[in-house]
């Protein structure tokens, strides 16, 4: 199968663009090891698989009613007795409604951002100052798949979320079309990373993404997805990857690399 990247930039230069700006706030913890945040951004068990656990709620304000789904972070610690300097990165599953803490992490995700040995210390300190910055998100070995959600109802109305989203952007548009058809109709976003459609095109579908981030954005074309008898439950490779890195506003941008 043959399949292709339409696109279209559009590129406002700006002094203070940068794609790691560094921020400072508070992380918390689940403190059950079984407890994965993977309520809101409707990814289920399949959470717990992206990134070896290490997935995080965030604040509303970073959960940005779903947009915010599927982020990757980098966090660490600033207690550099007990914290690498590398910390953890997470993947953004969940929404944290309390606002205490901009991320609660996974347990895992949590104590890797401890210095060998240095869990203990850091279970003591609990809620922990951290600094964070966005990073691309790289599934190794995997394009960007779309799973059909177990609400869809064959033919006539159909959920999907996105899985694997590589580099350093939001999916803040969805289109759907039958494969070869430039009749393409439009999704909306459920909730999470789920959208959806009660007008679904026959056959086999297409699917083109607008992907944003500060002051970029571009159309992403996935040209052949889901067979004509698409079923719940199943995971379609879409044959394409995002690897575009987003800027954002901030002076002075971050030029070191985080690593222990
Ligand atoms: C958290 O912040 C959001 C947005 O500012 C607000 O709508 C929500 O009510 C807050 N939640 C709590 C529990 O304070
Ligand atoms: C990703 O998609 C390409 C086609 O664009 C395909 O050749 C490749 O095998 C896919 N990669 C994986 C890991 O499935």
């Amino acid at each position: 199968m043959a399949f292709f990247i339409f696109i279209l930039l559009l590129s406002l230069s700006s002094a203070m663009a940068c794609d790691r700006c560094v921020h400072r706030s508070k992380v918390a913890y689940y403190s059950s090891p079984s407890a994965i945040p993977a309520g809101a951004c409707g990814y289920g068990s399949m959470a717990l698989a992206f990134n070896g656990g290490y997935v995080a709620a965030t604040s509303s304000a970073l959960y940005r009613e779903g947009i915010g789904c599927g982020a990757c972070f980098q966090i660490r610690c600033t207690d550099w007795t007990v914290c690498s300097k590398g910390g953890s990165q997470i993947i953004v599953t969940d929404l944290n409604y309390d606002n205490h803490t901009e991320f609660v992490l996974s347990g895992a995700a949590f104590f890797g951002m401890a210095r060998k040995g240095m869990k203990q210390q850091l279970k003591k300190i609990g809620v922990a100052v951290v600094e964070y910055k966005r990073v691309p998100c790289d599934y190794k070995n995997k394009n960007l798949s779309v799973m059909v959600e177990e609400s869809s109802q064959y033919p006539y109305y159909l959920a999907v979320k996105f899985v694997y989203q590589g580099g350093q952007t939001d999916i803040v548009a969805v289109d759907v079309a039958q494969v070869g058809s430039s009749n393409w109709r439009y999704m909306t976003r459920n909730h999470g990373a789920i959208w959806d459609t009660n007008r679904v095109p026959q056959g086999a579908l297409q699917f083109r993404l607008v992907v944003t981030g500060g002051y970029d954005g571009k159309w992403i074309w996935a040209q052949s997805v889901l067979p004509a008898d698409w079923t719940k439950g199943a995971v379609y490779d879409s044959g394409v990857q995002i690897h575009d890195i987003a800027q954002e506003g901030c002076s002075p941008c971050d030029s070191e690399d985080w690593h222990s």
